[in-house]
């Protein structure tokens, strides 16, 4: 009791003399406090008291940081401020905390069911203001807390969630809620709470829409938060009881830290750090990050990228092409086959993905993954299933029914999901080759599924396989690119073969100074024969499980190809254990990425005039290939590193890696793998599969804006907007700002005229539809006329994806130089495609 009377007295004095800092931190039932008066935390760190903000002389009673600027972290009476200096805070004798109004009106009180005797309240070192008996043993049963009214803060040792309780009355449900504005702390729209209909998982809510959502907890953090790292600041904690309780908080270990997470009044969720260092609070925005946070932007089976673009899963595809191709990807994706429900049907891995929407879900913890998988194949309607835990090896079964909804990259924090696609062998998905080329030509349905998985290492898988098909292939799997039937057997006979000697010889025995570079399918080395003539040998690894006839009828291929635009392959050659060589024409001027995305040196030297005889050369060796050599090529992987330039700069094009020929009589054909490199597939090739001499002239016309820009389609970036370089020109069309879209180092040396043809002609080349481009005798028209030009249509974006780097110009450059055969260089993207 003695203790009770010291109390009364320390708050005696410290009204006396209206000392607001005081060190007491309790108050019972009959001594008020005041406006004016604030009693404080035995740490120190937390004030209770009646405060204003900044710009408004409304009070509120509320609880701040005593230092640390002074930020308010909890507000009682939220909706009704008092609008003067007047008013009281008083614990009645049954444990209530009523707030009055000078006019002694209550606008706020603590709601209690029960009652105590001899209650007091307090405020504790955590910032919570709690009413308890005088003399609680344990302090833990506490008639009424702040912590369980969260106001927009959620401070350490808050809880967000629910306890369900034995009976109703005692459920709670802990959540929290963004102000009106800084100034104005009555509730915004913006409210955080831990949605329990499927299995638990964090939301943030636009009045009643579902805004963000943060994901269920993987054990370690919530799946669409980056893991915060292993700190030892604070340690975040989700307590799961079904029937019982379910709810997150977060603990700090350290005194010398503050940590306040904040939903604001624009919906970010923050968490902010105070540190003496510091001296301010440093936000650290936890999520709305990026566009791709926003709920379900791609859609059911989308999946959202680095670029805050769009890719449908494994077996999917976008359910209206034309909205996808335009950048709004809301009507997601829907199955590439037909989908027959059987127990041999395959999950297909993805792995650092946010997980979907839990909504619809069931789960286990106990049971194991391969239990998991196994529960998913019993049900029909379940279309993907994960573990719930991914700590250690991981743990739990979570399976999902129905569309999977707002999936997204997650590299740090994400798992893997797998995702139901049909058995391989049933259906219309198994015989993609044949079925492909009816639904190109009927449109009737997609039956290519899309994968964007930038997996470099498929292509090693995909290679052996691929090279098999070129050439000889084709006319069995139905993908059209028919090769005319004598050729196929033509062996090489119309190439020299060199002698091994020869080459031997003419490289210096294969010497390292000599080597150009080193690819994935072994080296490149300059030669320079007897005769003078230079040459660049590529060199196969006898790792290489290509058999001697393919490699022969490869040759035999390449070499029907000869323009000037085009990279000469000049013989082959063999050792006595059959190590296959190719020798080409040695290209002493790298190739044309080196210098149009180079130094400004670099993009210097390569002055206008240069870069238009660039472009005229590549049309014409484009126009040969499509029209004029015997053959019917589809270049397929038109890119600026695939066009090598020789001593006076003439571009000659490289990589038939992924070139298709054609019959005399076929115009397109569809594949159910899709090769080449983002940022130059067009939209129907990228996300039908669909192929014909129109992809190659769109790539050109990436290409023609690439030269002009000096800008990578891939990896564009502007600071005003989120388009890709497709969509910039564009817009500088549409705006007539053509001139801030052409490379500043050439605009010394440029061509008004011509270089704004160039780039009219590269956007007629990027139209949306096929059959809006113009064929490359056209282009090459429009090229050396100054005939009036058609105004072009929306270009067809195409979501791009970021790879790790794009490449690297010292190593891989000898193999994208010299690669005419191989379709595996670091800079090139399959993207396998085929139900598995
Ligand atoms: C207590 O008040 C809060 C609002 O301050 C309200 O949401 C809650 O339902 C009330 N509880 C009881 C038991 O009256
Ligand atoms: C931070 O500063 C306050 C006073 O300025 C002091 O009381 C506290 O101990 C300091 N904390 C640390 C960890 O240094
Ligand atoms: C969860 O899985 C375990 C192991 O398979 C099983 O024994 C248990 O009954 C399951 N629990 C529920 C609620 O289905
Ligand atoms: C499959 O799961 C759904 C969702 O849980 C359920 O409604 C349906 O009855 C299940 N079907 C079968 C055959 O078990």
């Amino acid at each position: 009791m003695s203790k009770i009377a010291l109390y009364f007295a320390l708050i005696f004095f410290s009204y006396i003399f209206n000392v607001c800092s005081g060190a007491e931190d309790i108050f019972s039932a009959n001594q008020p406090i005041k406006n004016g008066e604030s009693i404080v935390s035995a740490n120190g760190v937390y004030e209770l008291g009646f405060f204003s903000l900044e710009s408004s002389t409304n009070q509120y009673l509320s609880i701040r940081y005593k230092k640390a600027d002074g930020v308010i972290a909890w507000i009682a009476n939220r909706d009704a401020p008092l609008t003067n200096a007047s008013g009281a805070l008083t614990l009645s004798s049954e444990g209530t905390l009523k707030l009055f109004n000078g006019s002694n009106t209550i606008i706020w009180s603590s709601n209690s069911t029960r009652s105590l005797k001899n209650p007091v309240a307090q405020l504790l070192d955590t910032g919570n203001l709690v009413i308890r008996t005088e003399n609680d043993p344990d302090q833990g049963d506490f008639l009424w807390q702040s912590f369980d009214f969260p106001d927009n803060t959620l401070l350490p040792g808050m809880k967000i969630g629910s306890k369900i309780g034995k009976n109703s009355a005692t459920g709670l449900f802990w959540s929290f809620n963004s102000w009106k504005s800084n100034d104005d702390p009555s509730p915004g729209t913006f409210h955080v709470k831990l949605d329990i209909t499927g299995y638990p998982q964090l939301f943030i809510y636009n009045t009643s829409a579902r805004y963000i959502r943060a994901g269920p907890w993987n054990g370690v953090t919530w799946s669409g938060i980056p893991i915060a790292g292993l700190n030892n600041i604070f340690v975040d904690e989700f307590h799961f009881k079904e029937e019982e309780e379910v709810y997150y908080k977060y603990e700090l270990f350290s005194n010398s830290v503050l940590i306040r997470l904040v939903i604001e009044p624009d919906g970010r969720l923050i968490r902010y750090a105070w540190t003496n260092q510091s001296n301010k609070w440093e936000p650290a925005t936890l999520i709305q990050a990026d566009y791709c946070d926003d709920y379900a932007r791609c859609g059911a089976y989308g999946s959202c990228n680095g670029n805050n673009l769009c890719s449908c899963l494994n077996g999917f595809t976008p359910q209206n092409l034309e909205a996808w191709g335009g950048l709004n990807f809301s009507e997601g994706c829907v199955r590439a086959t037909e989908y027959i429900c059987s127990d041999r049907d395959d999950f297909v891995p993805h792995s650092n993905k946010k997980l979907p929407d839990t909504q619809r879900s069931l789960y286990n913890l106990s049971m194991n993954l391969e239990d998991c998988k196994k529960k998913c194949l019993e049900n029909c309607s379940c279309t993907a299933y994960a573990n719930t835990n991914i700590t250690g090896k991981g743990s739990g079964c979570l399976l999902w029914f129905g569309g999977l909804i707002d999936i997204r990259d997650q590299e740090q924090s994400g798992q893997v999901l797998y995702v139901r696609v049909a058995a391989s062998g049933s259906g219309s998905g198994s015989g993609s080759g044949s079925s492909s080329l009816a639904s190109s030509s009927s449109g009737a349905r997609r039956i290519i599924l899309i994968v964007v998985l930038p997996i470099i290492s498929i292509l090693t898988v995909v290679l052996g396989i691929y090279l098999w098909h070129f050439c000889k292939y084709r006319k069995n799997n139905g993908e059209g690119g028919e090769l005319i039937e004598g050729e196929i057997d033509n062996d090489g006979k119309d190439l020299p073969l060199f002698d091994f000697r020869t080459i031997a010889n003419a490289t210096n025995n294969f010497s390292n100074n000599n080597k150009l570079g080193e690819g994935g399918f072994g080296p490149v080395y300059k030669g320079i024969l007897e005769d003078g003539k230079e040459i660049a040998v590529k060199r196969r690894s006898t790792r290489s499980t290509q058999g001697v006839e393919e490699f022969k009828n490869e040759v035999s291929c390449i070499a029907k190809l000869q323009h000037r635009n085009l990279v000469r392959l000049l013989g082959w050659s063999t050792t006595e254990e059959g190590e296959r060589m190719l020798v080409y024409e040695y290209m002493p001027n790298k190739s044309l990425n080196f210098f149009i995305f180079g130094d400004k040196k670099e993009r210097a030297s390569l002055d206008w005039a240069k870069r238009y005889n660039i472009i005229n050369g590549i049309a014409k060796g484009l126009l040969y290939l499509h029209e004029d050599s015997r053959l019917r090529v589809i270049h397929r992987d038109l890119k600026a590193s695939n066009i090598l330039l020789d001593y006076s700069m003439n571009p000659k094009i490289s990589d038939f890696g992924m070139a298709r020929s054609f019959g005399d009589t076929e115009t397109e054909a569809n594949t159910a793998r899709v090769v080449g490199t983002y940022g130059y597939m067009s939209p129907e090739y990228a996300i039908e599969g669909a192929f014909s001499v129109k992809s190659d002239v769109y790539s050109f016309g990436v290409l023609m804006i690439e030269i002009v820009s000096g800008k990578k389609s891939r990896f564009f970036n502007h600071p005003d907007h989120n388009l890709n370089l497709m969509g910039h020109a564009w817009m500088s069309y549409k705006e007539d700002r053509l001139v801030e879209l052409i490379d500043e180092s050439i605009l010394e040396s440029i061509d008004q005229y011509q270089a704004y043809r160039v780039i009219l002609i590269g956007l007629l080349c990027v139209q949306q539809y096929p059959e809006d481009r113009p064929n490359m005798s056209s282009v090459l028209m429009m090229l050396t006329s100054n005939n009036s030009l058609p105004h072009p249509k929306q270009p067809g974006f195409f979501t791009e994806r970021k790879l790790d780097e794009e490449y690297n110009l010292s190593g891989n450059e000898a193999d994208a130089l010299y690669n005419l055969l191989d379709s595996s260089s670091s800079t090139q993207t399959v993207t396998a495609v085929e139900p598995r």
